[in-house]
This record gives structure tokens, C-alpha cells and sequence, in this order.
């Protein structure tokens, strides 16, 4: 296991925290793929690395779009910050899996999905997704919070 839920940052919506919860599955299915393939480099063993990868991509796709659709309804005042912090993340996470595909990679891969995710997952949460989330709970501006 890469990542504990219990260790993840609660934010003020249910919606975001089901989402966030999910996500950690998908990555920890991802991360135990990537060790099998690594102890036994078949071909089988890569397609569903890449596979699970895609899966965990499209899942992203959704939570980002999710919290997005909700800023745009709710006029967040940040909200462009926070859909740039989302449109960076998800142009590397296509850019990791490309590399792997085209170079097989996989202690890039490995790296990224080990040390970048993780850390980005929590650091995101508790800043970026703390603060729409207790703007959408409360309906207020993190702009206009003394
Ligand atoms: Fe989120
Ligand atoms: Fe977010």
C-alpha cells in the first residue's frame, strides 16, 4: 500500500472527500501493479500497469471536472489558480505515462508515482482544496476571510 486513507486531509464537502478516498484505491492498485511488473517485467504484467494508469487518468479527469464544474456555479473567485494547479498536474501525468510507453521507464514511472503523486495529492488537498471547499460549504471568499 502507497497511500492511507487515514492520512488524508478532510475537506469540507462529502463529495471531494468520496472522490479523494477513491482515488487513493486507484493509486494503490496502480502502485501494486507497478511492483509486479517490476519483479516480473512481462508483457501482461505491463499492459495492465499501463491499463490501471489510464484508468487512474480518466478518474482524474472526472475529480478535477467535478470540483471545477462547482467553482465556475459557485462564481470562486480563485478559481482559475486552482483549475491551473489541476491542468498542470494532469499535463504531467500524461507526460510520465507517454515516456513510459515510448522509453519503458519504469523507474521514472516508479519515482513519480512513489514520490510526485503522493506528495502533490496532499499538498493539494490541504491548500487548493481546503479553501474551495470551505468556500462552497460556507459561501465564503478565502479573498474576504480575515
Ligand atoms: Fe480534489
Ligand atoms: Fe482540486
Amino acid at each position: 500500500m502507497l497511500l492511507d486513507k487515514k492520512d488524508m486531509p478532510i475537506v469540507a464537502m462529502d463529495f471531494m472527500n468520496d472522490v479523494h478516498a477513491k482515488d487513493i484505491e486507484i493509486i494503490n492498485t496502480l502502485y501494486d501493479a507497478l511492483l509486479s511488473y517490476e519483479t516480473v517485467p512481462s508483457e501482461e504484467h505491463k499492459e495492465r500497469l499501463i491499463q490501471l494508469y489510464r484508468e487512474w487518468f480518466e478518474h482524474t479527469i472526472e475529480h478535477f471536472h467535478g470540483e471545477e464544474v462547482l467553482m465556475v456555479e459557485k462564481k470562486f473567485p480563485p478559481y482559475p489558480v486552482h483549475k491551473s494547479e489541476h491542468d498542470r498536474a494532469l499535463a504531467l501525468m500524461d507526460d510520465v505515462l507517454r515516456n513510459f510507453i515510448t522509453t519503458g521507464d519504469i523507474a521514472g514511472l516508479k519515482q513519480y508515482i512513489t514520490q510526485v503523486v503522493p506528495q502533490w495529492f496532499v499538498q493539494h488537498i490541504q491548500s487548493m482544496d481546503t479553501v474551495t471547499a470551505m468556500f462552497f460549504k460556507s459561501g465564503m471568499s478565502p479573498c474576504s476571510m480575515h
